[in-house]
């Protein structure tokens, strides 16, 4: 996957080398990777060959990417260190990293629709499935109830907002595999259940982290929330109990795959990773 994200180069129109600059710096500098290693893994799953997805996988790493250079722009939450290196608006100006964020969006799409292999069909339900996940009833309209929530959001508000503005993308790297390799019935409830779950998880162990991590090993700020106020899993619950309730949501995920009767190993390690990480 690092070799396919290094080779790519985002156009040749004269003038934009710098866009394109923008948009590999912030796509190259490092993450975890866990969106397209889902994808793969759920490939792998199914019994498929994990590169036949590779695309998609991309994909959702641009998107994911591109997500996280406006969360960090001065009007959303302001933060100047991403990855370990300069944010992409402090390295290359607002207007630009802005530019970054819709570019790799585009991009995205013009990658699963070009190289993405699959009948037709099956390709366009994973590009659908994709760009829902990244809509209003997903990322960006997760972020929308995150820059407008109040403080004082009641348990259910905050998992909303979690569902969408992280979950919804970290169930269409599982969800959209399933699409592509066009599993239905049984084994789709449980992995969509898995995958809902494991969204949620992912967003409660980021909001630990925010209060519990250092910026060295996240990369990024700690602290982030409480400076702007946010309502989150430990402002609401408090820590040990956020604790907890990330304990509750992994064990729901994993008794979701437990159903599945698919070649889950892989997948249950990353759901075990991330319960326990500290980056
Ligand atoms: C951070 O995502 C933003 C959230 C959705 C919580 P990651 O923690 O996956 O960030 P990277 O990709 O590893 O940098
Ligand atoms: C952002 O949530 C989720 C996105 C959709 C980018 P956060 O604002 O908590 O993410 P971090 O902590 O900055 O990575
Ligand atoms: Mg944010
Ligand atoms: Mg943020
Ligand atoms: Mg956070």
């Amino acid at each position: 996957m690092d070799a396919y994200l290094a080779d790519l180069h985002f156009g040749d129109e004269p003038g934009t080398a710098g866009l394109d600059e923008a948009m590999r710096y912030s796509l190259l500098a490092g993450g975890k990777r866990i969106r397209p290693v889902l994808a793969l893994a759920t490939a792998e799953a199914l019994g498929r060959e994990p590169q036949e997805v590779m695309p998609l996988a991309v994909a959702l790493e641009m998107i994911h990417t591109y997500s996280l250079i406006h969360d960090d722009l001065p009007a959303m939450d302001d933060d100047g260190l991403r990855r370990g290196k300069p944010t992409c608006h402090v390295a290359y100006g607002e207007d630009v990293a802005i530019l970054a964020g819709d570019g790799l969006f585009a991009e995205a799409l013009a990658l699963v629709l070009t190289r993405q292999r699959g009948a037709p069909g099956d390709v366009l339900a994973a590009a659908a499935e994709l760009t829902a996940a990244a809509g209003v009833g997903g990322m960006v309209g997760g972020q929308y109830l995150d820059v407008t929530a109040s403080s004082e959001l009641d348990p259910a508000g905050l998992r909303r907002v979690h569902e969408l503005k992280t979950g919804r993308l970290i169930a269409a790297s599982v969800g959209c595999v399933l699409l592509l390799g066009c599993v239905d019935g049984p084994a789709t409830l449980h992995y969509g259940r898995f995958a809902e779950e494991l969204g949620v998880l992912f967003q409660i162990v980021d909001d630990i982290l925010d209060v519990t991590g250092k910026d060295a090993e996240l990369g990024k700020p700690s602290g982030s929330d409480e400076r702007h106020g946010k309502p989150t899993y430990v402002s609401v619950f408090g820590l040990d109990r956020a604790r907890e309730l990330a304990r509750e949501s992994h064990a729901e995920a994993r008794g979701a795959l437990r159903q599945s009767n698919g070649s889950t190993a892989r997948l249950e390690a990353i759901a075990d990773y991330i319960l326990m990480r500290q980056t």
